[in-house]
């Protein structure tokens, strides 16, 4: 009783070697918050593919479903490209999101004074940049049907997949982002292609509706490729953007490189109900796994957001963020935040500084 049941994800290539740091983390933060911690850890992706032969077993989703918050790491790899689609790690992932109905991707970009020069744009570009992407995860082109490679009357192979959004699917997302961006500084950018797609007209159309509920959300539209060079062109521009399935997944790894690297970005999953799954934004980075060279910061922020989102437990989150910026200021920095002068940690050795600083 009054257990906080977390089932940890691991998954693939980077994936165990982040979360271990993350967890020894929060093993710190549950002690010094009082914070009972029941950890359990379950496969998902290549890993669970190797073992059972599904990228997602029944037994972890039923693991999920019970617990109060799923804390992922990240699924894929080489190894597993050429399996057939439904076997592959990505649909493990895509099932979990599906299966715990997390409709509302929240992806954070946020620049930290401390990291300015591992951006790769110019700092007056970048400082001050602040912009929460609110990605539609259960819909869009990713689940719409049909879908799958088909044969042609000539004999010809044909891909399909659809996007398709319906009114409600539309609403409950508009809702979350005008509510995310009243939090924040009452901006909202709906970024869509009704310029040429039917579904993002319904998609504007229905948000335009909503935003007749939210007259203190200051909203605007635009269109995905204008977004995209917008988002490098003139970052601060944004406070608030919600998007669909696809459009997000692209615009928050733009979004990611202004803070410097993708190896800092957070994510929170949320459903109408609990569990969330709290996940960073990259992959398994297969190119550096197994090195101890990853960043293990974005997972150890995307525990911040399971203890701010997922927990309700905000002063804890707020100590791991704290943490994060006070050993990013005593300058160490894992490869892909590296800049001249500063201290090159791997990722181990990362996790071990910011435990130092926890415990001081
Ligand atoms: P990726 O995000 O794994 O890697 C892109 C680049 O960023 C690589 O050079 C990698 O080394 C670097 N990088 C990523 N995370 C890092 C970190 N924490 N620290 C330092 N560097 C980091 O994307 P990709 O290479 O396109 O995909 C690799 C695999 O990951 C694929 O199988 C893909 O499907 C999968 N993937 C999974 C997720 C997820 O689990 N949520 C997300 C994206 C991609
Ligand atoms: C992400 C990833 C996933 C996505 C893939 C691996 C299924 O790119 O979490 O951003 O496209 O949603
Ligand atoms: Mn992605």
């Amino acid at each position: 009783k009054g257990k906080y049941c977390v089932t940890l994800l691991p998954g693939d290539g980077i994936g165990p070697e982040i979360l271990a740091v993350t967890v020894d983390v929060l093993k710190v933060i549950g002690k010094q918050f009082d914070i009972p911690f029941d950890f359990q850890e379950a496969l998902i992706g290549g890993a669970a593919i190797d073992a059972t032969g599904e990228p997602l077993p029944a037994e972890t989703l039923q693991l999920c479903r019970n617990s109060d918050a799923v804390l992922l790491a990240a699924i894929g790899g080489y190894k597993w490209d050429e399996l057939p689609r439904h076997q592959r790690p990505e649909t493990g992932l895509l099932a979990i999101r599906a299966g715990l109905n997390l409709f509302a991707n929240l992806r954070p970009a946020t620049i930290l004074p401390q990291l300015i020069d591992a951006s790769s744009l110019k700092r007056e570009v970048v400082e001050g940049v602040d912009i929460m992407v609110v990605r539609e995860l259960t819909g869009g082109i990713y689940f719409g049907q049909p879908k799958g490679i088909f044969t042609t009357e000539t004999g010809e192979k044909r891909g399909v997949n659809t996007m398709a959004y319906t009114e409600s699917e539309i609403d409950r997302i508009a809702k979350v982002a005008f509510e995310t961006a009243q939090k924040r500084q009452g901006k909202l950018c709906s970024v869509d292609k009704a310029n040429v797609l039917d579904v993002s007209q319904l998609w504007r159309d229905r948000v335009t509706l909503m935003g007749q509920k939210y007259p203190d959300v200051e909203l605007s539209h635009m269109y995905v490729d204008n977004a995209a060079m917008q988002l490098v062109r003139a970052p601060k521009q944004f406070d608030t953007i919600v998007t669909g399935n696809l459009f997000g997944d692209i615009l928050s790894d733009a979004a990611a490189m202004l803070t410097g690297s993708i190896g800092m970005l957070p994510s929170a999953s949320l459903g109408l109900e609990k569990p969330g799954l709290f996940e960073p934004v990259h992959g398994s980075a297969p190119d550096i796994a197994g090195l101890d060279k990853a960043n293990p910061l974005a997972q150890i922020l995307s525990a911040a957001m399971m203890l701010r989102y997922g927990l309700e437990q905000p002063q804890a989150a707020d100590k791991i963020e704290q943490g994060v910026l006070e050993v990013l200021a005593q300058g160490y920095r894992t490869g892909d935040i590296m800049s001249s002068g500063m201290k090159a940690l791997g990722c181990r050795a990362m996790g071990d500084v910011l435990l130092k600083v926890l415990e001081s």
